[in-house]
């Protein structure tokens, strides 16, 4: 049973073989799915070539260039009785970019396969300037050509029946006729798709039909052009078959996929399914595609570009107001500042006060700065205080620290001061880091201070009054020269707050006794504090002080000097960390000026001009008309006494009127 089957499909392959052999030889038809065969007896020139998958591709995407294949032997023509012939193949036309296809693709009928002589860029590759037109070139030929020709009109995608000239004879436009919708459907030639042509020539009926459709539907009912020809007239015996195809200045791949001709009865049906598939060409994006692709990149970017730029704003945004103008050269830009502080980073922390963390700052002039971020909820007042604040920076005295400027944010005041490199007073005093300060550094910076208050009271064009003398507010320069600081910020917590309700603004100790039933601040006021601040750099210690082993009880400076003083050995109450190294008759003035300025009566007090006269030794203390009744007269404690304020820590607590309890020292 295997024995005959196997024999039988030898018998069949034999038979197949020698039919195919039969219908070369013979030369009136050829089938080919696809030109995979070596002896495929086609003759190429110019562009043309054969796949390895069988793929004939006439033109490429080289311009002006033209392609040829044509069957290699000659049909015979017997111009009085064999004039037919039938021929259907597939077509593709496969544009660099979508709206050109070349000059197309003519299935041509010619006595010559020799088309050296045409030109490159138009005639299809079948003729040239010369012979277009000519009897003499016994040439049929039918074109597929996406470019509008002269002849006709401009019809894009047609199909022509030409005789010895690219003007064709006739046209139609690239369409199918279906049955099943009754009507011509467009085709587009250079879609990139495979397409289906079939040319039947009919002697005795003298009719070309020519018939066009899609590779996926069966050979329509109806040709697209139908022409009345005598072919006898243009034909030659012996002729070849063949396609030419140019690309002109529009390039395409120009491709045949598979090709039957018959000259005796109707051509072979191509076997679609099994025709060699098209090349994938590497999709060049359209021109749409990479327009809306830029489109959409550059609206990305723009996206991206605005968020950057919102969030940017956003974390360098400030407040700004008209009437900020004015102080314009003042305003420091939030960008500027944060660059300086390196993003306000806990690194450039320089220390953290009752109105706000400072930060250290270097400026692109590589001045060092010291930034003061201040919070306020309150826009009321910001206005005054922010030209009180400007106004301030026009103060100019080698004992007050230099304002530079000012920024707003949304709930936030920058202000810009000269940095001073060794930091506040209070740390000498009392912290370890620091060297001790002996007594001629301290004296100067007394005087020094003396001197800036003094500026303040009654230097300028108006009068300034500090409200917060202390240690913590006094700064040392590189020299250790003592420089008044956060003059006036005091005041920021004024505003905002009832006009009725008693502001109370400073530090606890170093308040005057008036100050609690007033609650105004006063020269008398600052020269109090003043007093409290030279005890506390002669004696070493704050004005109001925990006693150890947490007893309620409070040392208030004031009146253990004062209680010194009567027993007549003040002296005794000066820094221990002197170890007795100073001045004996300056000790003694500063300390006795101490108690005369925290007289607890105001006009007792000596003004700022009086304590510079003193320091200096212009003038002499006896000289006051209190002088001696101060020694006598009732101190500062009863005044403290009625506070009794829960004091737990041991350093000295500053109060405002924004916070009405004592709030955590420096
Ligand atoms: C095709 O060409 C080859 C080589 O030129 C030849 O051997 C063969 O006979 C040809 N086939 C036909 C059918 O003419
Ligand atoms: C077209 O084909 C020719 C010959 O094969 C080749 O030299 C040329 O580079 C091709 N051009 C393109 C654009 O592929
Ligand atoms: C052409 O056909 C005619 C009629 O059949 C015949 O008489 C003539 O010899 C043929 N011509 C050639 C060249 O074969
Ligand atoms: C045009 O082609 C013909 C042959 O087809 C040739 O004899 C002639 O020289 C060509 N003319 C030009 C200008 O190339």
């Amino acid at each position: 049973m295997a024995i005959v089957l196997r024999s039988l499909h030898f018998l069949v392959l034999v038979y197949v073989s020698y039919t195919l052999l039969a219908l070369a030889q013979d030369e009136t038809g050829f089938i080919y799915n696809g030109f995979r065969d070596d002896q495929a007896n086609l003759s190429l020139d110019g562009l043309a070539k054969i796949h390895p998958n069988g793929l004939l591709q006439l033109t490429n995407l080289s311009r002006n260039a033209v392609g040829h294949a044509f069957y290699q032997f000659p049909m015979k023509f017997n111009t009085t009785s064999s004039l037919s012939f039938s021929t259907n193949f597939v077509f593709a036309m496969v544009p660099a970019v979508e709206d050109n296809g070349g000059q197309g693709i003519a299935f041509t009928i010619s006595p010559s396969r020799n088309f050296s002589h045409a030109e490159a860029n138009r005639y299809l590759g079948l003729f040239n300037d010369s012979n277009d037109n000519s009897s003499a070139n016994h040439i049929l030929a039918i074109e597929l050509n996406p470019v509008p020709g002269s002849d006709f009109g401009n019809i894009t995608d047609h199909v022509g029946i030409d005789v010895n000239s690219i003007d064709s004879v006739e046209i139609a436009p690239a369409t199918y006729f279906t049955d099943k919708e009754g009507k011509n459907i467009s085709l587009e030639l250079t879609s990139g798709k495979p397409m289906h042509l079939w040319i039947d020539y009919n002697e005795t009926e003298k009719f070309l039909n020519v018939t066009l459709a899609p590779t996926t539907i069966p050979k329509p009912n109806r040709p697209l052009l139908s022409r009345h020809i005598d072919l006898s007239q243009y034909l030659l015996e012996s002729m070849y078959v063949g396609f030419s195809s140019a690309t002109g200045t529009l390039a395409s791949d120009h491709y045949i996929l598979g090709w039957s001709f018959n000259k005796s009865g109707p051509s072979q049906s191509l076997d679609v399914s099994s025709l060699p598939p098209l090349p994938k060409r590497k999709e060049t994006p359209s021109l749409v595609l990479i327009t809306s692709f830029i489109a959409v990149a550059i609206v990305l970017i723009t996206v991206a570009g605005a968020v950057a730029y919102i969030l940017r704003r956003k974390k360098y945004e400030e407040l700004r107001e008209d009437w900020e103008e004015e102080y314009g050269p003042h305003r420091f830009s939030y960008k500027n500042l944060h660059k300086a502080t390196k993003g306000f980073k806990d690194t450039e922390l320089l220390g953290e006060g009752g109105f706000g963390k400072v930060y250290i700052g270097t400026l692109p002039s590589n001045v060092q700065i010291a930034v003061k971020r201040v919070s306020h909820d309150s826009k009321q007042g910001m206005k005054e205080f922010v030209a009180e604040i400007v106004s301030m920076g026009r103060l100019r005295h080698r004992n007050l620290v230099q304002l530079l400027g000012y920024c707003r944010r949304r709930g936030e005041l920058l202000l810009v001061y000269d940095y001073m490199p060794n930091g506040s007073l209070d740390r000498f005093l009392y912290g370890n880091k620091k060297p001790n300060l002996n007594w001629a550094q301290r004296f100067r910076i007394i005087r020094g201070v003396a001197s800036g208050l003094l500026y303040l009271h009654e230097e300028w064009e108006q009068v300034v009054l500090h409200r917060d003398v202390k240690s913590s507010n006094i700064l040392l320069d590189a020299e250790l020269n003592g420089k008044l600081g956060d003059f006036g910020l005091a005041r920021l917590h004024d505003h905002g707050t009832n006009p009725q309700t008693t502001s109370l603004v400073g530090t606890v100790g170093y308040l005057a006794p008036e100050l609690y039933r007033t609650g105004r601040a006063t020269t008398f006021t600052d020269v109090f504090a003043f007093g409290a601040f030279i005890l506390e750099v002669a004696c070493g210690r704050m004005p109001l002080k925990v006693q150890a082993q947490g007893q309620a009880e409070q040392v208030i400076l004031v009146d253990w000097v004062t209680e010194c003083c009567r027993r007549g050995a003040i002296l005794d109450t000066s820094d221990p960390r002197l170890e007795g190294n100073y001045v004996v008759e300056e000790m003694e003035l500063v300390l006795k000026l101490g108690l005369l300025c925290s007289h607890a009566i105001p006009s007792a007090r000596p003004s700022m001009k009086q304590v510079v006269q003193f320091l200096d030794g212009d003038a002499d203390l006896r000289e006051l008309p209190h002088y001696n009744a101060s020694f006598d007269a009732i101190t500062s404690k009863e005044s403290y006494d009625f506070l009794s304020f829960p004091f737990s820590q041991a350093s000295a607590p500053s109060m405002s009127s924004t916070d009405s309890f004592v709030r955590g020292g420096r």
